[in-house]
């Protein structure tokens, strides 16, 4: 058998590389060239974003929708949203028009602080390092300040640095965990470089340092890199109003349980880590799709947003509802470290012009926004589990989808949604109905 393996792949031009794979994985008929029809005219503009990623053959394309109607502290805001799942952008829309009309998304900064690592192993006597942190603290930073002076100058910088102890657990294991402020950026590359450094530094200080003992000055850095566990870089957005300016649900329900039906619904993500998951994926299905519109980092604020849902030792809701003195309440917290500047945020055309339509918001600002949505997408996704049920919207989506693929006029689509009003949707159903009025 021809052998599937290949070295010095990510030499060969992108013509040998589609060429090997067409060899080697696809079949021979399957030539030409669904990769040639997905690249972009523009070259410039391609070759940019080839170069996020290496190997690269194509560009896999994805929905990028609106939300308007997002009333966020005050000001209108139309949300991009990349997402290739349907309902997602139906949803969000239909929860940002509903508390347009109640007042909008309020937001709240909690703390912008990021947070990184230098975890190494020293088997040295505890009450000295414990002694010598103020001065070894104080070499790490002043030998630190060239790379950090651009950041002070933004306004950021390294805001605290500390010894943590991990010897109890593993012998000889400490860390140094280090604070930052990166202002409008997501400040990833500043962090990691300041980390290194620090390394480097502290390496040098237990060489240098007089009062060291001889056998005590071996420091073994296992590793340096920032954390994607960001509990102190947080926003909170919520939403309220009188329970009886709800107004009436699917089905003639009426507001109080409603409240009271949607307040137990949280309830149970806060208690149950199987519901929390499909719960906190709601929430997900709104933050990542702006996210990823601003050409933002997806797996870093999942990462920190599951992780801080189960900050309490248990996995849990991240969002939160209280029905008091005949107000409903509804509020989510979550870590979200991203940035405005730099990455890939300037470089991808459409994360660019997804900034521009936000108004090129600062950090802070589009953290209040990713939350809003990520609120918007909660209320959207409970509210219809507690009333019609989530099928009613994925199934019209369904049925638009395969109406679109069998080439259905708008006619024929008007006619269709109707008919399939209280019947099971399936291809071939939908199929036979269009075959039957084309007769
Ligand atoms: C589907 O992508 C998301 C939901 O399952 C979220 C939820 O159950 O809350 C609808």
């Amino acid at each position: 058998m021809e052998s599937k393996s290949v070295s010095g792949f990510s030499k060969l031009s992108r013509e040998q590389k589609i060429s090997w794979l067409k060899y080697h994985f696809l079949h021979q008929e399957e030539v030409d060239c669904i990769f040639d029809q997905y690249r972009l005219n523009d070259e410039v503009i391609q070759k940019i974003i080839d170069g996020f990623s290496e190997n690269t053959v194509s560009n896999f394309i994805m929905p990028y929708g609106l939300a308007p109607n997002f009333l966020i502290d005050g000001q209108i805001y139309c949300v991009p949203m990349v997402i290739e799942e349907s309902s997602v952008v139906a949803a969000a829309s239909s929860a940002a028009k509903y508390w347009m009309d109640r007042g909008g998304f309020k937001t709240e900064i909690l703390g912008t602080t990021k947070v990184g690592q230098v975890h190494f192993l020293w088997h040295g006597n505890k009450e000295l390092i414990r002694a010598l942190f103020p001065q070894i603290k104080a070499a790490l930073l002043e030998k630190a300040t060239a790379i950090t002076e651009n950041m002070v100058k933004r306004g950021g910088g390294i805001t605290n640095v500390e010894l943590i102890d991990f010897t109890d657990e593993e012998p000889g294991l400490y860390q140094i965990r280090a604070h930052f402020e990166t202002c409008d950026s997501m400040g990833a590359n500043f962090i990691n470089s300041t980390l290194e450094n620090f390394a480097n530094s502290l390496e040098e200080f237990f060489v240098d340092h007089a009062s060291i003992p001889d056998n005590m000055r071996d420091v073994n850095i296992i590793m340096s890199i920032l954390s994607n566990y960001t509990p102190e870089c947080l926003v909170r957005a919520e939403v309220f109003c009188p329970v009886n300016e709800l107004g009436t649900f699917a089905n003639g329900m009426m507001a109080e349980t409603l409240a009271e039906k949607f307040r137990m619904a949280v309830q149970i993500a806060h208690i149950d880590p199987y519901r929390a998951t499909t719960h906190n994926k709601g929430i997900f299905n709104g933050i990542d799709s702006v996210i990823l519109a601003t050409g933002n980092d997806f797996r870093a604020t999942e990462a920190a947003g599951h992780t801080y849902a189960a900050r309490n030792g248990r996995y849990s809701s991240l969002s939160y509802c209280e029905i008091k003195d005949g107000i409903f309440h509804f509020w989510l917290d979550i870590p979200l470290a991203i940035g405005t500047v730099g990455g890939l945020t300037s470089l991808h055309p459409l994360a660019k012009k997804t900034l521009d339509i936000l108004g090129n918001p600062s950090a802070q600002q589009l953290m209040r926004i990713i939350a809003s949505v990520g609120l918007a997408q909660n209320f959207a996704a409970v509210r219809s589990l507690v009333t019609t049920g989530i099928q009613q919207g994925h199934m019209k989506m369904h049925l638009m989808n395969i109406l679109h693929h069998l080439n259905a006029s708008e006619t024929e689509s008007a006619a269709a949604v109707i008919f399939f009003e209280d019947k099971t949707i399936s291809f071939s159903g939908v199929r036979d109905f269009l075959m039957g009025i084309r007769k």
